[in-house]
């Protein structure tokens, strides 16, 4: 019964194709940043402001084009939680887990928000609405546990509180 109410997030490969507008946009990011320090993270970077995020045929198109090994770009994707390999939704909930966080409820935030709102971490709902991600300390440790949504920070956020707080997202 649980895993129905649980979000279908689209993980890791899909197959759609990319358009030759987009592999052109991403080829000249590419000879944009050639020979530059940091050369494949300010290109994923860029690659997912251009698309919104890096699915695994993009990833291929830039190994490709970059000559760099697919896996070295699954490992950076992988590393930086900025990067994301799924489609986000129109808001994106980041639960603090930094100390600070953790130690005073941030675990329990992000456990209502996966029992009671079906989201796990790095899932999106099926509506498109929200994306759940974990962050580690935002700077408003002495608030905590906090919660980002946009630019909007909750503080002192109590489990009780979440349903008010998603609702008002429209
Ligand atoms: S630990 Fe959460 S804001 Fe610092």
């Amino acid at each position: 019964m649980k895993q129905a109410r649980k979000a279908t997030a689209t993980k890791g490969k899909t197959n759609k194709a990319i358009d030759s507008k987009t592999l052109q946009q991403i080829k000249k990011i590419i000879e944009a940043t050639d020979g530059q320090a940091g050369a494949p993270i300010r290109v994923l970077q860029q690659v997912q402001e251009l698309i919104g995020y890096l699915p695994h045929e993009v990833l291929e198109a830039i190994s490709r084009e970059m000559r760099i090994p697919l896996s070295e770009l699954y490992g950076i994707t992988s590393f930086y939680s900025f990067f994301s390999m799924v489609p986000k939704g129109k808001y994106v909930i980041q639960v603090c887990l930094g100390t600070s966080c953790y130690v005073k409820g941030g675990q329990k935030i992000l456990d209502t928000i996966n029992k009671d709102f079906g989201l796990e971490s790095g899932g999106t709902t099926p509506d498109g609405k929200f994306s759940l991600q974990t962050v580690r300390c935002i700077g408003c440790c002495g608030l905590s546990p906090v919660m980002a949504i946009r630019e909007d920070v909750h503080r002192k956020v109590k489990p009780s509180q979440l349903k008010d707080i998603l609702s008002s997202y429209r």
